[in-house]
């Protein structure tokens, strides 16, 4: 049979793995897909850059259109990432009737539902297991693996260099900065970081795997976003003093109201496997009532790693070439026509318990106007710890744990304890799951 022939366009971090892996184990994917798989042509915006990759036999461009309007590539790969040029060379391939497979999850979060209708006009297929959670399956476990379930929640830690960073912080007191360059380094931060650091990419990632995993649309702008920028050493001290690790978590949550869906740094007991998930490493857990909580782990960056999962992606539309366009996996598991608008909840509509840290003054009574505006708003506190001036200072930081509490009754509470004139600058919180 003829090969399969692929256009690639990137050669960056991605783009360079995948044709490594592609290379390298290029007689065990043909036994696997059934065919040859050539890469004939692959796009940069620079021709003179020094290469992860041997590109020898490949055909090099600095313009992506040639590839997509090449009628010998059957499959292009977009590793380019962002919306512009991505989403208008992805659209054009598509209409080209190539089929597609991409690691860009801010195209598929973004512009997903305009993606699937226009791949489903041409009958061809579009894959993006890298997009989430890097080398790990999630996309194929959710979508096909759980199908059987419904899904009560997942939580997941699907940003390898927020990872990266908050382990550095714990294990070794690393300054957030410095640790951020050498993710940039490893090539496991976005092309703009803030998009990691600010919680972005990782509620672009939760985005997907809600819409997979409760039948939703892909809704981005509905997903509530903290990044760890504002986490500092003291308080991935302080959690593991009371027995937590601190990890930027993306929830997504079905309740009695609607769906949960929000991104925030997290206390996570530090008992619970997912707390012991460090660096590049990504872990998604997901609870189905047949199944109950299952656990996938892996690198959730890198080169080869996410072409681990682009080339998995590559192999299955393979596979799938000559299959009737009707009888495959819909892109959101879920039929087209079955998507349910279910109501994404505000985030002050959510219950979780809290880690609190204030700043208070040294004199009776202080604490017990704090306890007594809490008891107020009927919240209840699980553990008060106070600690020792930081020298030269008059202030006592003081550490809450508080059980579940709807935010919006939280937010009043703190506004009282913020406008005691014995307690300094702004409450410090950071939400908590037992995740049990
Ligand atoms: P890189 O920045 O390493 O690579 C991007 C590639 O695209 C480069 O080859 C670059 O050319 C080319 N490129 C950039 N802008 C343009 C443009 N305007 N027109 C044409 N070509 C362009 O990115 P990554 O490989 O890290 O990421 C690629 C995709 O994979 C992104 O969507 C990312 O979110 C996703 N992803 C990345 C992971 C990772 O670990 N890095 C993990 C999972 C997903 P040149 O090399 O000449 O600059
Ligand atoms: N920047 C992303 C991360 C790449 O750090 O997780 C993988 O999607």
């Amino acid at each position: 049979m003829k090969p399969v022939k692929i256009g690639l366009l990137g050669l960056g971090t991605v783009g360079g793995g995948t044709v490594r892996v592609l290379k390298r184990n290029a007689s065990e994917i043909t036994r696997r897909a059934g065919r040859d798989i050539q890469i004939v042509a692959a796009s940069a915006r620079s021709l003179d850059k020094a290469r992860i990759c041997d590109t020898t036999g490949i055909r090099l461009t600095a313009d992506p259109y040639e590839i997509v309007n090449d009628p010998e590539i059957d499959i292009v790969v977009e590793l380019i990432g962002g919306l512009d040029p991505a989403q208008d060379l992805v659209l054009q391939a598509l209409d080209a009737g190539k089929h597609v497979v991409t690691a860009n999850k801010m195209l598929i979060a973004l512009h997903g539902n305009e993606v699937f209708a226009k791949a489903r006009e041409k009958g061809v297929m579009v894959a993006f297991e890298a997009a989430v959670a890097g080398g790990i399956p999630i996309i194929k476990a959710l979508r096909e693996g759980l199908s059987g379930n419904t899904v009560e929640w997942l939580a997941g830690i699907i940003n390898g260099t927020c990872n990266f960073i908050l382990t550095e912080m714990w294990e070794k007191g690393r300054d957030f900065g410095e640790v951020l360059k050498e993710a940039q380094a490893l090539g496991y931060a976005e092309a703009d970081p803030t998009f990691d650091v600010e919680g972005v990419d990782a509620a672009h990632k939760l985005t997907i795997l809600a819409s997979i995993a409760f039948g939703i649309p892909l809704q981005f702008a509905k997903v509530y976003i903290e990044g760890i920028s504002g986490i500092t050493a003291l308080d991935v001290t302080y959690a593991e003093a009371l027995g937590y690790r601190i990890k930027l978590l993306g929830i997504a949550r079905r309740t009695a109201e609607g769906i949960e869906l929000r991104v925030h740094p997290t206390l996570i007991p530090a008992r619970r496997l997912i707390a012991n998930v460090n660096g590049v490493m990504n872990a998604v857990l997901v609870k189905g009532d047949a199944v109950g909580p299952t656990l996938y782990y892996g690198a959730g960056a890198g080169a080869e790693p996410t072409a681990s999962a682009v080339v998995a992606d590559i192999v299955d539309v393979v596979r799938t070439l000559t299959s009737d366009p009707d009888n495959r996996v819909p892109h959101l598991a879920f039929q087209p026509g079955a998507i349910a608008d279910i109501p994404v909840l505000p985030i002050e509509a959510v219950e979780t318990a809290y880690y609190l840290r204030l700043s208070a003054e040294d004199k009776p009574g202080v604490l017990a106007d704090v306890t007594r505006i809490l008891a107020n708003h009927n919240i209840s506190i699980e553990a008060i710890i106070q600690k020792e001036a930081p020298q030269g200072g008059s202030q006592l930081p003081v550490i809450l744990l508080i059980h579940k509490v709807r935010e919006r009754e939280l937010n009043e509470a703190v506004a009282r304890i913020e406008a005691l004139p014995t307690i300094g600058g702004s409450v410090k919180r950071i939400r908590l799951e037992t995740l049990g």
